[in-house]
């Protein structure tokens, strides 16, 4: 990591092209949300590079810029998104079938909505078991995919004429799988794509692929990709940053919003059970065991993280926790969730919370996706390269170093955050000490 005083970030020249495999709800709600924002149309609410500002030195300073201000980050105006999708449906008609999006405001962004055709995907039934589409690639080792996808991605550089590029993955839930043998080291990973090694997911053969194309790369899914240790040494070969995993929207921001607090007051907890209904594709892929797992493992683990019951068992060693997804359709993305919260407090006395979330999965998790890739191009401008763990904000299984837990405390992840574009520009970091301003 370099020193502060040396961090040189890279101005934000040109465009910056945003390559997302998967083009369903979310994305068609980020693409037609920025034509939005372009046209006045609409404001990024829940964007924090938008909408956030960045408190500098002591608070009798009164400097606080805009995010976006303080670091130079691309302009909305700047952004060229292209896409893979094994639907062939442009982003448009996408946009029409998620039904996120009014069509009052869908019809008035049909043109620049119609131009976004996706490109072939590279698909495998074994990891995503509940939808079928023709719009794949077809023939071929692993490898050769790879290789389809490097050309895809150079043509669309050559194409929109983009001078930096991020690759973030806004596609299907993959099923749950662990790092295997081929996994262990690029080597191993470059030869099992020659040998169609059937643990490599369709999600790593596209990072493989921006990463060796000098892309960076951000999973927005909760399934494996990056999380092992050849992706880690070719993004660390080459110089690139890398972020993930899931995007943390809904019933887990919750849940990092009130698990915190109730810590910070001691007061226990004896069960949590958390239970969604979703009607979207997501909601459909979900239904499979296999991609659920995945799932649940992200939507299960900030809960021990943050409430760490080995340092209190009085209050948090054997809480029950319980996550399930029902897809329903007739919901659509409009997605319902609940939360049952049983806690105690001064000698032991039961008390309950319930949290019923009227969400909109794909409106929250919209800004994450434009936050994630203006984050990750600067850190790429800056020189930062591997995991992003001030990134975890934004991310349900924060990627994390070996040797340090994951931090899945929200109010602590934004504070980490922001130190990092202090500490990026030379400011000095904020303790929220205060005793300076007293006797
Ligand atoms: N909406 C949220 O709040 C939220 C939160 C956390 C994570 N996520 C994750 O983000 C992803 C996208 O969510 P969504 O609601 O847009 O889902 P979606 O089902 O609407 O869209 C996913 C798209 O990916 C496509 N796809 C699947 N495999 C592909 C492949 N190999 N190559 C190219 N395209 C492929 C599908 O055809 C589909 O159009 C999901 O994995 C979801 O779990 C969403």
């Amino acid at each position: 990591m370099p020193n502060p005083e040396n961090v040189q970030i890279a101005p934000a020249e040109g465009k910056l092209g945003v390559l997302i495999p998967g083009m369903g709800a979310v994305t068609t709600t980020f693409i037609a949300g920025l034509e939005a924002i372009k046209r006045g149309m609409g404001k990024p609410i829940g964007s924090l590079t938008q909408l956030g500002t960045i408190r500098l030195g002591k608070r009798t300073e009164g400097r606080s810029p805009a995010i976006r201000d303080f670091v130079p980050l691309a302009n909305i105006e700047d952004l060229a998104v292209g896409c893979w999708d094994i639907f062939e449906d442009n982003a448009y008609e996408a946009a029409v079938k998620a039904g996120v999006l009014e069509m009052p405001l869908l019809e008035q962004l049909k043109e620049p909505l119609s131009a976004i055709t996706p490109m072939k995907g590279v698909f495998d039934q074994d990891y995503v078991k509940r939808i079928h589409g023709p719009n794949v690639k077809t023939g071929g080792s692993k490898m050769d995919y790879a290789e389809m996808v490097m050309d895809d991605i150079r043509q669309f550089r050559q194409k929109t004429g983009a001078t930096r590029l991020t690759m973030i993955w806004c596609g299907s839930t993959e099923v749950f799988h662990q790092a295997a043998a081929v996994h262990a080291t690029l080597k191993d990973f470059e030869c099992g794509l020659q040998k169609n090694d059937p643990e490599i997911s369709p999600s790593q053969i596209y990072a493989y692929a921006a990463l060796k194309s000098g892309v960076s790369y951000a999973n927005g899914a909760p399934h494996l990709t990056t999380d092992m240790p050849a992706l880690l040494e070719l993004a660390r070969n080459m110089n690139l940053p890398l972020s993930g995993k899931d995007y943390k929207s809904g019933q887990t921001f919750m849940k990092t919003l009130i698990a915190p607090g109730l810590k910070s007051r001691m007061l226990g907890l004896n069960g949590w059970f958390s239970t969604n209904i979703l009607g979207n594709r997501d909601g459909e892929v979900l239904d499979d065991p296999g991609s659920f797992r995945s799932k649940e493992v992200t939507k299960s683990s900030a809960l021990e993280y943050i409430l760490q019951g080995e340092l209190y068992p009085d209050l948090y060693k054997d809480f029950y926790h319980k996550v399930r997804i029902e897809y329903y359709p007739p919901r659509g993305d409009a997605k319902e969730g609940w939360d049952n919260i049983d806690i105690f407090g001064w000698l032991g006395y039961p008390m309950q919370i319930k949290i019923n979330f009227l969400c909109r999965d794909s409106i929250l998790a919209a800004p994450l996706v434009l936050d994630i890739v203006l984050f990750m191009d600067l850190a790429q401008r800056a020189g930062m390269r591997g995991v992003q763990e001030w990134l975890s904000f934004y991310f349900k299984g924060p990627m994390h170093a070996p040797e340090v837990y994951p931090e899945h405390d929200v109010f602590i992840q934004l504070m980490k955050l922001k130190n990092t574009l202090r500490w990026m520009r030379g400011e000095d970091l904020i303790t929220h000490l205060g005793l300076e301003y007293y006797d």
